[in-house]
């Protein structure tokens, strides 16, 4: 009989943001409690999950070739179950099913606790799509990956409320919820006695954090976050220019373990472009908090999101854009093609930019960033940064990788022994998208 097999074997492919991440991890915890043990190996597995993300065309893009590729593996293995989780499944629901022949499963990110009731369910031979939402933000328990590692990140909020135009999010993951305070710091402390050093917060819009049990908000919760003994450094992403306050610079800029970087998505420097995607800020408002940031915290690193091509978006507009970009000096950003997104409103709006304007904005784009990347990388050779040794170098045999307070990339020629430390490194080369260095002191962190 099929129970009499020792090993169930479970693949997760995860694709999109770090909810996602979470969520996959998350599933993961509550298979192997049903006897499943992870596997990289799509072809050993009895059961594939696929967790999905829609934010952009491209992206969904990739879950329907990643789907195609396990036809062979069904057709060798047809007790394989394949389930679609994340905002995919959550945005096409039964629709996915008729899609494609080959899936067993569609769940949402709201499901993601039944997920074990749902496998059952598939195994005995239903094809079921499951997309509640209701669900969402009743998982309380913290939970603890067996094994955290020396960064980990821990969701403190679910879903947004923001409803910018141009974004599917809103729909496929829900209203916002808080997670509890106690739920988040008991979830951080236990992933610092199991030996995380630095941990990321998670959130769409983690700004408008407010647990209405413990009543604090989001600059309250990262010092109580910040002052568990052990945890070495926090960080957190994303925060919203609306709500991003002076109460948090001053966190930022007060605390030692929080660390100076930050990700403040923009998504357009044109005041027209802002008010049309429903951002709730205005360029001016944007430059003042980047400017009380850097007053306050000297050597901050800033990160942002773009779109080139909203619709009704004209050659002025995205000079705007480059404008910001070069004013503000961005470490670095993330550009997008806008793309049309069910359910979002823009999908509905007229002026449609065609494609190769948004090609050659987005490369336009992406060339100064590359060249405003360089410019302040240079800035930092012969500085001495602090920098948290998280393993071996992709490339280059003797090199160590870490990350510096301001979250840059940092190789360096190192021994193993350093793996998990905080150590002094001067910075002799830049690079695009990492710096080069050499080790000045080794040091044991706290
Ligand atoms: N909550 C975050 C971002 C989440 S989505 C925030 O508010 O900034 C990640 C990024 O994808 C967004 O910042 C945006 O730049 C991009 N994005 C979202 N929808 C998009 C769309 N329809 N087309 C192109 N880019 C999009
Ligand atoms: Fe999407 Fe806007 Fe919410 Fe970010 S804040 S997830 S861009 S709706
Ligand atoms: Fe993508 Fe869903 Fe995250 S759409 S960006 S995986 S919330």
């Amino acid at each position: 009989m099929s129970d009499k097999k020792v090993q169930k074997l479970l693949h997760i492919t995860t694709f999109g943001c770090q909810m996602n991440d979470y969520d996959s991890g998350r599933l993961a915890a509550l298979l192997t409690r049903e006897g499943y043990t992870l596997t990289r190996d799509k072809e050993a597995a009895d059961l594939i999950l696929l967790n999905t993300c829609s934010v952009r065309e491209k992206p969904e893009h990739k879950v329907y070739s990643f789907l195609g590729s396990l036809k062979e593996i069904k057709k060798e293995n047809p007790n394989l179950i394949v389930g679609v989780a994340g905002c995919v499944a959550q945005q096409e629901g039964e629709k996915l099913l008729k899609k494609v022949p080959l899936l067993n499963l569609v769940f949402g990110p709201g499901e993601v606790e039944n997920v074990a009731a749902l496998v059952k369910r598939a195994q005995a031979g239903e094809r079921l799509a499951a997309t509640s939402l209701g669900a969402l933000g009743r998982q309380i328990e913290p939970e603890l990956p067996p094994d955290p590692g020396l960064k980990s990140q821990v969701t403190i909020m679910q879903g947004c409320n923001n409803f910018c135009t141009y974004c599917v999010v809103p729909y496929v993951r829900g209203r916002e919820y808080s997670r509890p305070a106690e739920t988040v710091l008991a979830e951080a402390r236990g992933m610092v006695e199991k030996g995380t050093r630095e941990i990321m917060l998670l959130g769409q819009n983690v700004n408008s954090y407010n647990d209405a049990e413990s009543g604090l908000n989001f600059p309250q919760l990262l010092r109580r976050v910040a002052e568990i003994p052990g945890l070495w450094r926090v960080r957190f992403t994303t925060s919203h220019p609306k709500d991003f306050s002076p109460e948090l610079i001053e966190v930022m800029a007060e605390v030692p373990q929080v660390m100076e970087s930050l990700h403040l998505p923009a998504q357009s420097g044109s005041n027209r472009m802002l008010k049309a995607m429903n951002r709730r800020y205005t360029r001016e408002h944007y430059l003042d908090r980047v400017e009380l940031l850097k007053k306050n915290i000297k050597i901050a690193a800033l990160g942002t999101d773009l779109i080139v091509g909203f619709p009704g978006e004209t050659e002025d507009d995205f000079a705007d854009t480059l404008e910001l970009v070069r004013q503000v000096r961005y470490d670095y950003s993330y550009s997008f093609k806008y793309s049309d997104r069910p359910f979002a409103k823009a999908a509905d709006f007229e002026d449609k930019v065609p494609e190769e304007v948004k090609s050659e904005r987005l490369a336009r784009l992406q060339e100064l960033q590359t060249s405003k990347s360089l410019e302040l990388h240079r800035e930092l050779v012969g500085r001495k940064l602090e920098v948290l040794v998280e393993g071996p170098a992709k490339r280059g045999e003797a090199l160590v990788t870490g990350r510096s307070r301001a979250g840059r990339a940092v190789n360096f020629p190192g021994h193993p022994s350093l793996f998990g430390t905080l150590v002094t490194v001067e910075i002799t080369e830049a690079r695009i998208n990492s710096l080069m260095g050499r080790l000045v002191k080794p040091a044991q962190g706290e």
